[in-house]
């Protein structure tokens, strides 16, 4: 009865969201899509040309960039200048930001937060840092010292405030505060953790959203700043590259299945594996004359193998040659020696991740943030409408219904998070009515039906 009921609800709001997110994709694809059908489907990506185009759009944000870049290094060779013994608890410091991602969860979890902590301490006029991201220099280039480690003993007794908190609950003073008031100034370390906060707060305060817009048209944020942040190592970038000249065609659709997450809300949900199948038929509807490549990246080799089987047979029955099925050869079952949630290697994660942002569709599983943040994690997603994401379904005891695939697209490859729905419960009304004035909100929490 009350799962019937919870069912019927979560439909309803389904729909909801559907007829919502539908509106506003219909008036803004018609105002924005100005970019040929044909010039959408880029296939083997020059990503000189993107990178130039790109760096003129963005020339703010860069100049802004470079300028940070500048001012941190100064200030770190200065405090790397000090000694423990001639710093007391009244010596001058730089006020900083420091980012503590969740090494424990997966990359999804750990990239927006370190985006959202250079955009505060952009706003606040702090140093970034980055705190127990150990072999962070194995995987991304840095054009900044922003290890914690090299400078913490120095801040060993500075007060903190933190800001990611779900428990305190700063998500007022993000969505609508002054980060810059007397108060907030008073500490010299803002904490910030990772784990599943992205910068839609950030983006509604109104002291800051035409600032952010004017150097980040179109609030581009993650995508425009972790292409600086979180830049992959030449050689890993290498044999992405490599994998998308062999691979790709003309139209490339990218799917992330996730099969292995479980928590205590999604243990009785479940997506069909064919659902995805199902969508990549749809996505294929008109474009015969194309070379299509399917790029697949899992969680285990047994889904993928399954997916990949359901992908032929579809393709099979409607005599679509053109299309090829592809996926990194990683190994699913090596565990991950950061999480026992996550399986495959660090590397294999980041390439599946990057090779996924290049793809021109991309289909995504529900509440998995890796997904969400493979859509905006190239210069390549801003030409591209947002991910498809599959929903899941309610498991009855031992059957599930095969009749119906929820599927929604997002207006944005921005990455999108379900704790949308816990900070707006538990803030005061003020607070939600600022965060919903902005198109983003929807977006934001439409992970948690
Ligand atoms: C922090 O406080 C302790 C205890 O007073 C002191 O021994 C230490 O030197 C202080 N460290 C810094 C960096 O101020
Ligand atoms: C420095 O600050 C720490 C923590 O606030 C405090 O415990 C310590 O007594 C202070 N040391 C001095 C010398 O004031
Ligand atoms: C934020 O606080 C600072 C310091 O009190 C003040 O100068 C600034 O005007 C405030 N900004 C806004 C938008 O209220
Ligand atoms: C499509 O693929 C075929 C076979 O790989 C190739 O010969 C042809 O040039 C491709 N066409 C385009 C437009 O890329
Ligand atoms: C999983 O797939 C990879 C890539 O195809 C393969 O190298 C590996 O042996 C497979 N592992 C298992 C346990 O099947
Ligand atoms: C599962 O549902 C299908 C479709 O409604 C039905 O044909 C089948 O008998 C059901 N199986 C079980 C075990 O209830």
């Amino acid at each position: 009865m009350v799962s019937l009921k919870l069912l019927r609800r979560s439909i309803f709001i389904t729909i909801i969201l559907f007829l919502c997110l539908g509106v506003y994709y219909i008036n803004k694809f018609h105002r924005e899509n100005s970019i040929p059908i044909k010039n959408r489907f880029t296939s083997v990506i020059s990503s000189i040309d993107l990178e130039k185009e790109q760096n003129q759009k963005f020339f703010k944000f860069n100049a802004l960039y470079n300028n940070y870049i500048k001012k941190h290094d100064e200030a770190v060779k200065k405090l790397l200048k000090l000694k423990q013994s001639t710093v007391s608890n009244s010596t001058n410091l730089p006020k900083v930001v420091v980012v503590k991602p969740d090494m424990k969860t997966g990359i999804g979890n750990r990239f927006p937060g370190i985006v959202c902590g250079f955009l505060y301490s952009i706003i606040t006029d702090r140093l970034l840092f980055i705190d127990g991201y150990k072999d962070f220099t194995d995987y991304f280039e840095k054009d900044f010292e922003h290890n914690w480690e090299k400078v913490a003993n120095l801040y060993q007794n500075r007060s903190v405030k933190s800001l990611h908190s779900i428990k305190k609950n700063e998500f007022p003073l993000i969505a609508r505060g002054n980060l810059s008031s007397e108060e907030v100034n008073s500490y010299d370390i803002l904490r910030i953790h990772t784990w599943d906060y992205v910068c839609v707060p950030i983006m509604s305060n109104p002291n800051y959203k035409e600032w952010i817009k004017e150097i980040i048209p179109d609030y581009k944020i993650f995508t425009v700043i972790s292409q600086k942040l979180l830049r992959l190592k030449f050689d890993i970038n290498k044999q992405v590259e490599n994998f998308i000249t062999n691979n790709f065609g003309e139209y490339n659709i990218g799917i992330h299945l996730r099969v292995r997450k479980k928590t205590k809300k999604t243990n009785k949900m479940i997506i069909p594996i064919k659902h995805y199948s199902q969508v990549v038929e749809m996505l294929l509807m008109g474009i015969d004359k194309k070379n299509v490549t399917v790029f697949i990246a899992a969680d285990t080799n047994e889904s993928r193998n399954n997916l990949i089987n359901y992908v032929h047979k579809s393709l099979d029955s409607d005599n679509k040659k053109f299309v090829k099925i592809v996926h990194i050869n990683n190994d699913m079952s090596i565990e991950n020696p950061y999480s026992h949630f996550n399986r495959g290697t660090e590397i294999g994660a980041l390439i599946d991740m990057k090779i996924l942002s290049f793809c021109d569709d991309l289909v995504l599983t529900y509440g998995s943030t890796f997904g969400y943040i493979a859509a905006g994690w190239s210069y390549r997603s801003l030409r591209r409408l947002g991910p498809f994401v599959v929903m899941p379904e309610r498991k009855d005891e031992d059957n599930f219904s095969l009749d119906k695939i929820w599927l929604w697209q997002a207006r944005s490859n921005e990455p999108c998070m379900y704790l949308g729905k816990v900070l707006m419960k538990t803030s005061d009304p003020k607070t939600v009515e600022v965060f919903k004035d902005n198109p983003f909100w929807m977006h934001y929490s439409q992970g948690c039906p």
